[in-house]
């Protein structure tokens, strides 16, 4: 059985996604729970791009063990100099440095202006730098599927001598098709003559919703590492997703004579974690995440479940952390269960943040009866958030509401330490709410999207609520959680602001085009 390595970019190829920028304290929280999964590298970031990228590798390379962290760099000396900043504090062995050039004539005559050779000596020079500094080093030949393939063999050759441990074949276009992706991983195995020195990747893009058929034709083909997002988040339509790629590698495990490390019980609260922090939702249809991947509506078909599972069922839903809902804990519950839950799920946190997720979780069980690891989560989810320097946050809210009075609320907000209190009339509560906010923090920001969710079910369910606000371009989520869904929505907009000016704080970033 082959190992097929999972190099997880959702952090930089998944935040290129429109919209789905995550600020550092999110992006440690994804590189937790992807280390819980399993996965073997996370690509943390590209380290030159922000001070955030920077900011996030460093620091996920000191919290989150278990996984190889990598950092993209372009072929060029400054890029990787900054991935290497970037990674430097981290052990040797986990620290990996991946570097990329265009390779198509399309690429190199449009976009670079320069020939096939000069570009093949970029990426070996660029490569011998990278590996002067990290003996883990990644090379990508850009728009690979839509390269010569001599020369695309030529240039693999190549980067492998300059000392590549890992080549990626990227189809950065999501241009190709199975049984072509097929050969042309096909003809590398055959052709480079040191491919036996490096392990050969492959990264699909989903243009033509083809990511993951692409992949699972490479990994036929020799390929040993297929990067991935959760949720297939990525740059256009999206890169292969995570989910795909493992659970189709498990369930045709005979078909393939390979798997992956990946604990699958954690992929769905991954996929969770980053709907949540992105706000972008998993279609109903999405295969192994969607709400209706399990769900059988035929008849036919319930009936054959009835009598045996396999009729109609080619995954358990437990396998991939489905249908594990279940009461974990109430208001007699101490600390002693909910530390060990929260163990038993996964999270560890400092003493003081245990017990200030501990005093919530308290005040939460008075206000409901049945406690979920779904709850547990968003616990917990607030208390990594919270370290999040807040300049802004709800200290006291009474709302006044219904079918015959005018709407208004009361809001006292602490601001930078001190606290200021305002009343204002509304449409409905919620709108009373956002006014009182936008007149006490004077925020010039335009609210673009507003979103409710409940995560569990239940009259006494917690209440999600999901806003992106907007100002000069930059664009914010913020969300909230709370049994009372006004309250919610006031934590939700008073933490995008919070996001909002962090990002001002944090200046413009550098966005290279990929
Ligand atoms: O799609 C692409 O080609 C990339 C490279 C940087 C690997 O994301
Ligand atoms: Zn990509």
């Amino acid at each position: 059985m082959r190992r097929i390595r999972i190099f997880d970019t959702t952090l930089r190829d998944g935040e290129q996604s429109p919209g789905a920028s995550m600020n550092v304290e999110e992006k440690v929280q994804v590189a937790r729970q992807l280390a819980r999964l399993g996965v073997d590298v996370i690509e943390a970031g590209f380290a030159i791009s922000s001070e955030g990228d920077f900011e996030s590798i460093k620091r996920i390379g000191g919290e989150v063990e278990g996984p190889v962290i990598a950092s993209l760099a372009r072929a060029r000396e400054a890029d990787i100099k900054r991935a290497w900043e970037a990674l430097r504090d981290m052990e040797e062995s986990r620290r990996r440095i991946h570097t990329f050039h265009s390779t198509s004539d399309i690429h190199l005559k449009h976009q670079f202006r320069i020939s096939r050779e000069e570009a093949l000596k970029r990426s070996v020079q660029m490569v011998q730098l990278a590996k002067s500094l990290v003996s883990d080093v990644e090379f990508s030949p850009m728009d690979a599927t839509r390269t010569d393939l001599h020369y695309l063999a030529e240039v693999v050759s190549a980067v492998i001598a300059a000392g590549a441990s890992t080549v990626n074949i990227p189809d950065t276009v999501g241009y190709t098709v199975p049984a072509e992706f097929f050969e042309i991983i096909k003809y590398l195995m055959e052709n480079v003559p040191n491919i036996k020195d490096t392990v050969i990747s492959v990264h699909c893009h989903n243009d033509l919703g083809l990511a993951a058929a692409n992949s699972l034709a490479a990994v036929s083909a020799g390929a040993g590492q297929v990067e991935c997002t959760i949720n297939g988040i990525g740059e256009r339509a999206g890169n292969c997703s995570l989910e795909e790629i493992v659970m189709a590698l498990r369930t045709r495990r005979d078909f393939f004579q390979a798997d992956t490390n990946v604990r699958s019980e954690e992929i769905m609260r991954s996929s969770r974690l980053i709907t949540k922090i992105t706000g972008i939702s998993v279609q109903p249809n999405k295969a192994i995440v969607g709400a209706n991947a399990f769900a059988h509506e035929s008849g036919i078909h319930q009936d054959g479940l009835l009598k045996e599972k396999a009729t109609y069922e080619i995954m358990r839903p437990e396998s991939v952390g489905l249908g594990s809902t279940r009461l974990v804990l109430g208001k007699h519950s101490g600390r002693h269960a909910f530390r060990t839950r929260l163990q038993e799920l996964g999270y560890s946190m400092p003493e003081d943040e245990l017990e200030s997720a501990f005093q919530r979780f308290k005040r939460l069980a008075d206000q409901k009866k049945d406690i979920y690891d779904e709850d547990l989560e968003v616990l917990v989810s607030e208390t990594e958030l919270s370290r999040t320097p807040e300049i802004y946050s709800v200290v006291e809210l009474h709302i006044s509401s219904g079918t015959s009075e005018k709407p208004t609320a009361r809001l006292r907000l602490k601001i930078s330490g001190s606290e200021a209190e305002h009343t204002s009339a509304g449409d409905g509560p919620v709108d009373a709410t956002y006014k009182a906010i936008a007149a006490l923090t004077r925020t010039k920001s335009t609210l673009q999207k507003f979103e409710v969710k409940s995560i569990t079910g239940g009259m006494d369910a917690i209440g999600e609520v999901f806003v992106t606000l907007e100002e000069d371009g930059k664009s914010v989520r913020g969300q909230g959680a709370d049994t009372d869904i006004i309250v919610a929505a006031a934590k939700a907009y008073v933490n995008a602001l919070n996001k909002l000016a962090a990002k001002k704080a944090q200046g413009n970033e550098l966005r290279p085009e990929l």
